[in-house]
């Protein structure tokens, strides 16, 4: 398979999984993206009047927080490359009642939009799903007006725990499982596209500061992840990106998974209350957008 078409297949099938966990993606009681997109709106600090761009938007727990601080003079854009994302979002933000956004289907590597035409770029959780994160990020700068900023969040990646999940899981889910996920998530792939720029902050941000960003900042603050019980957060997981694994994974070994899981889940639960635990996030906050190359001499 040649890298395009291998890229082609993996985004079909991050389109896919998507488009089948809108209707209920962030909707379960599973408290995670919502709070972890309302911390990087906090840091990334939008202002009244601003042009911002939410790549990989979802239902919006980034863009329709930081749409309503840039207020009536500003322009909010959430792009999704799922469909059923984008109508979804385009649903919350009529019924949160916000206006100043708009919502496309579009290809976060590759977004088709002005240069030069916005003053923050937002991604919560959407741009590891990038098989090449680092080309789009020299993509993102030249979106920006000058003074123009950066700000995403990524799981923090360690080698040795199953990838995009916290280290609790690393004993519940084999490694060997990970045939199941698509290739571009492979460790070897991983180390070459996303796990070692995005497990090693000096990695990170040399590789911002290659696309032009200046004044990386990289924050981990763990998000508290909470659930009714582990039966739930199951249930919850098909509606996120490990909906990727479930999906492929023969009958048996997910019955097996699943009952794994939701045992250990549920000895976190006190006193019958909700299973609560940390999930290492990292937030990524870099400004500076490079200046346009001088005009040719006439
Ligand atoms: C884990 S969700 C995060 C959504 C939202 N930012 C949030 O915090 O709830 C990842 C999102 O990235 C989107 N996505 C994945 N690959 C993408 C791509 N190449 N271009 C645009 N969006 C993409 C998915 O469709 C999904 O909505």
């Amino acid at each position: 398979m040649t890298t395009d078409t291998a890229t082609a297949t993996y985004k079909n099938k991050v389109t896919a999984a998507f488009n089948g966990a809108a209707a209920t993606y962030d909707r379960l009681d599973v408290e995670f993206f919502t709070p972890m997109g309302g911390r990087l709106v906090e840091l990334a600090d939008p202002r009244p009047g601003e042009r911002l761009l939410d790549v990989g938007c979802g239902l919006g727990a980034t863009l329709l927080p930081a749409a309503r601080l840039i207020g009536d003079r500003g322009r909010a854009l959430g792009i999704d490359i799922a469909e059923a994302m984008i109508e979804e979002a385009g649903k919350e933000a009529a019924r949160q009642g916000i206006a100043n956004v708009d919502l496309r289907v579009m290809d976060g590597e590759h977004p088709d939009l002005p240069a030069r035409s916005f003053d923050l770029v937002l991604g919560s959780y959407s741009v590891i799903f990038l098989p090449d994160a680092r080309a789009a990020l020299a993509r993102y700068a030249d979106l920006l007006a000058d003074g123009g900023r950066i700000a995403f969040t990524s799981p923090v990646f360690t080698r040795d725990t199953f990838p995009f999940l916290p280290p609790l899981f690393t004993e519940l889910i084999p490694m060997s499982l990970l045939e199941h996920l698509p290739e571009a998530w492979h460790p070897e792939q991983l180390q070459k596209q996303l796990h070692s720029w995005l497990e090693d902050p000096a990695d990170l941000t040399a590789a911002l500061e290659k696309a032009g960003f200046t004044d990386v900042e990289i924050t981990d603050e763990p998000v508290i992840q909470t659930a009714p019980s582990g039966d739930a957060w199951v249930t919850w997981s098909h509606t996120q990106g490990m909906r990727l694994l479930w999906q492929h994974l023969p009958e048996d070994e997910a019955a097996a998974l699943r009952e794994r899981i939701v045992t250990a889940l549920d000895a976190l639960r006190t006193d019958g209350g909700r299973v609560r635990f940390e999930v290492p996030a990292r937030t990524h906050t870099a400004g500076g957008a490079r200046s346009p190359p001088p005009p040719p001499p006439r």
